[in-house]
């Protein structure tokens, strides 16, 4: 008998989505399901996974979680998020409904640089202070581990006071966060008739800095036919690989100029958004290995009735990420459920390879595929128990929070029949 810190027992059905690589394909649809499963925590890790009967033979814990007729599955995993900022923009979401355009507003003062202000005013103690409860109700929504990008500073000063933030939040928070450098995300007010003079600063004195504190594992840029064309992110972006970071890139979301291409050019882990992605840019993303990560609560948050090709890319081979894209602008939305509901009634996607999109696939695009994302020996403890019969059921109650309990690093850390 070996002994487990905890056990989770008489799962309905345990989820499990094992696999040693990213899923493609039709194997997105297979979520490694053991009707009553039970899991075997000891640590921070999962110790076994298998049927009740099998797990009960083998451990034993003075801790158990009973989980009749609940699913349990790994954590959400999040990977593209900008939930550090002050004042939320729901103006913008009403001009929209009212017929302006997300490019309309962001060029006559509103969109990202109406957001750049407040957080240059900031201090790092008041961005820490916002962001805790932004990602502690990420938590309590099942997400365990979350990317999070700078981008509201662009400054060298306020973008390493974001990502400083955002390492602080990482060390007093139970969420993992996995740290982007945005500076790229708009020009800001002062440099908006003198592009070059910001890109200088960008690759002179960003760049570096940022490296220097080693404050960030990849960087990021919005390239937008109204923002960072192809030509200026290319040289951003090669200037970044050559220090060391990794790429990922918001590419083709509202018009196709070559981002894709881009992504595959320059070697990028991902490229999201892709609601306007070309053929062509789908087959260099496939034969260059990028992942594509879509963003289904942007595009309603938007008001827009064309979604990313979904399908298109899961029939070409490629590995489908869901993220909430979380923002004050674009995508006011912090839940995975969500966006899982959003990608199956919106983009095709089936509720099985809509939950291997948004925890298994999702670690693979932080490049975290060998520590989370799944329920398997030896993995981090990330694990949800979710109010539910069967996974069908998760994007069928649209909008509720269907978490039961959500188990951090082995530890309860939610429990929502104890609020
Ligand atoms: O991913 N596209 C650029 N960045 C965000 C929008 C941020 C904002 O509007 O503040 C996005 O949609
Ligand atoms: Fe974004």
């Amino acid at each position: 008998m070996k002994k487990a810190d905890l056990i989770i027992r008489n799962a309905n059905q345990l989820l499990t989505i094992k696999s040693e690589c990213p899923k493609t394909g039709i194997e997105m649809q297979n979520l490694g399901i053991i009707q009553n499963g039970a899991v075997a925590i000891l640590g921070e890790e999962i110790a076994g996974v298998d049927t009740t009967k099998e797990i009960t033979e083998n451990f034993i814990s003075e801790n158990i979680i009973d989980a009749s007729g609940k699913v349990v599955m790994p954590g959400f995993v999040d990977p593209h998020t900008h939930p550090i900022f002050v004042k939320t923009r729901e103006n913008e979401f009403e001009m929209r409904i009212l017929g302006r355009t997300y490019k309309e507003i962001s060029q006559s003062g509103g969109g990202i640089r109406s957001s750049i202000n407040d957080v240059r005013k900031a201090s790092k103690e008041e961005l820490v202070e916002l962001g805790l409860k932004r990602i502690t109700k990420m938590l309590e929504m099942g997400t365990t581990t979350i990317e999070a990008k700078s981008g509201y500073g662009l400054s060298t000063a306020s973008e390493i006071k974001m990502l400083e933030a955002i390492s602080e939040l990482n060390k007093i928070s139970e969420m993992d966060i996995i740290p982007t450098f945005l500076g790229a995300h708009e020009f800001p007010e002062e440099y908006k008739d003198n592009q070059e003079e910001y890109i200088k600063i960008l690759i002179d004195e960003m760049l570096p800095e940022v490296k220097k504190r080693n404050l960030a594992k990849y960087c990021d840029i919005f390239c937008e036919k109204h923002v960072f064309n192809v030509e200026q992110s290319r040289r951003i972006l090669s200037e970044a690989k050559k220090l060391g970071f990794k790429i990922r890139m918001h590419a083709d979301e509202l018009e196709p100029i070559g981002g894709a291409e881009l992504a595959a050019e320059i070697g990028a882990v991902t490229a999201d958004h892709l609601v306007a992605v070309s053929d062509k840019g789908i087959k260099k993303m496939k034969e260059a290995g990028v992942i594509p990560i879509l963003l289904p609560a942007t595009t309603f948050s938007l008001g827009l009735k064309k979604y990313a090709p979904a399908r298109k890319m899961i029939d070409a081979g490629l590995p489908i990420v869901l993220a909430t894209d979380f923002n004050p602008g674009s995508s006011h939305c912090d839940s995975m459920q969500t966006v899982i509901s959003l990608a199956c009634t919106e983009m095709g996607l089936l509720p099985s390879g809509a939950i291997t999109a948004s925890t298994l696939n999702a670690a693979y695009s932080l490049e975290l595929g060998n520590k989370i994302g799944s329920i398997q020996t030896g993995k981090q403890a990330d694990i949800l128990i979710m109010d539910m019969p069967s996974y069908k059921y998760l994007p069928y109650h649209l909008g509720s929070n269907c978490v039961d309990m959500v188990i951090k690093k082995g530890r309860v850390v939610f429990n929502n029949s104890q609020r």
